[in-house]
């Protein structure tokens, strides 16, 4: 996460926003510290007492329109800047010729949704959770992404430094934002407005592919869950649980949309919205206590389903398997 390297036209112009604001009240900084200097330094004689008063004077019309006008000045040069960044960044139709990518991004506490809408012309109408996996455009063809932000609860703010600004996610309203990258990789990013007890653990990962490796991970995202004939008593058990009434795995009667859809859940590199590595231990333990203050994400709003060991191992065991 860093905003002096960006990855995307957005993220320049924004880079080179913040730069420009830098500078000048930087400049404006060493003015006016030093010129506050010298005055401590140029004025400290005092007279014959220390409680003789300076010579009083009461101020001067040049230096007071000047140091008016001076910072109005500066203020109307940096808001027609920012003006002009903001209709560089703000761009609310895809180039008629770029195989577009359309997102909605819906932000929960304390994790994201993705449902992905279309590529290009195709539809694509599945869900994933915390990890977006988006195309990088190439000198021939543009493939930008177009995000829909939406919340469900609270205000959140979607924030990948290196790909673009940051935008606010609010209830019952629809925010845009959009970006495009030729530098394939992993963005990270973080929910940039508090929203609750685990705001700092709403991490953003973006993972930007390049067209063909894109394209095979869309196939395999679309297609339902892994249905692993060795591990049905871990299946049965699982769409016995109360799991079912929150989480969806598609092909299967689970179809909750409370909590993070679990179809290809193994296909994510990280647990709990970012926080740790998915392995199977990790899985395990968050599925022992998600939410209690020893559980990997206290406070969060998966009930503690009080499984005892054999219970944990035939869950993960199936879980495993949704690849
Ligand atoms: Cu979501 Cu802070």
């Amino acid at each position: 996460m860093n905003v002096f390297d960006p990855a995307s036209s957005t993220a320049l112009s924004i880079r080179d926003l913040f730069l420009l604001v830098v500078a000048i009240s930087g400049l404006i900084f060493l003015a006016v510290g030093g010129m506050l200097a010298y005055c401590v330094v140029a004025f400290r004689q005092r007279g014959d007492s220390d409680s003789a008063e300076p010579p009083q004077i009461y101020g001067s019309k040049p230096i007071e329109v000047a140091w008016t006008v001076a910072p109005v000045l500066i203020v109307f040069i940096l808001f027609l800047v920012v003006i002009r960044t903001v209709a560089q960044v703000r761009q609310d139709e895809p180039p008629p010729d770029a195989k577009t990518l359309r997102v909605t991004v819906v932000g929960r506490q304390w994790w994201w949704e993705y449902r992905y809408q279309s590529y290009g012309d195709e539809s694509l109408g599945f869900t994933a959770a915390n990890e977006m996996h988006i195309p990088a455009s190439d000198a021939d063809e543009k493939r930008p992404t177009f995000l829909d932000l939406q919340s469900e609860d609270v205000v959140h703010c979607y924030w990948v430094p290196r790909l673009a600004g940051k935008t606010d996610l609010l209830p019952g309203r629809t925010n845009r934002m959009w970006f495009q990258t030729k530098q394939a990789g992993l963005y990270l990013g973080q929910c940039a407005e508090y929203c609750g007890t685990q705001h700092a653990n709403m991490i953003i990962r973006v993972i930007v592919d390049p067209p063909d490796k894109f394209a095979a991970w869309l196939a395999h995202e679309r297609q339902p869950a892994v249905d692993d004939p060795t591990q049905s008593a871990g299946k049965k058990f699982f769409l016995g649980l109360n799991c079912v009434k929150c989480h969806t795995v598609r092909g299967t009667t689970a179809a909750g949309t409370a909590g993070p859809d679990l179809t290809h859940l193994k296909s994510r590199e990280t647990l709990a919205s970012g926080m740790v590595p998915n392995t199977r231990a990790n899985l395990r333990e968050w599925l022992r206590d998600p939410c209690g203050p020893d559980g990997i994400k206290p406070g969060c709003l998966m009930p503690d389903l009080q499984l005892d060991k054999r219970q944990l191992d035939l869950l993960v065991d199936y879980l495993e398997t949704l690849k």
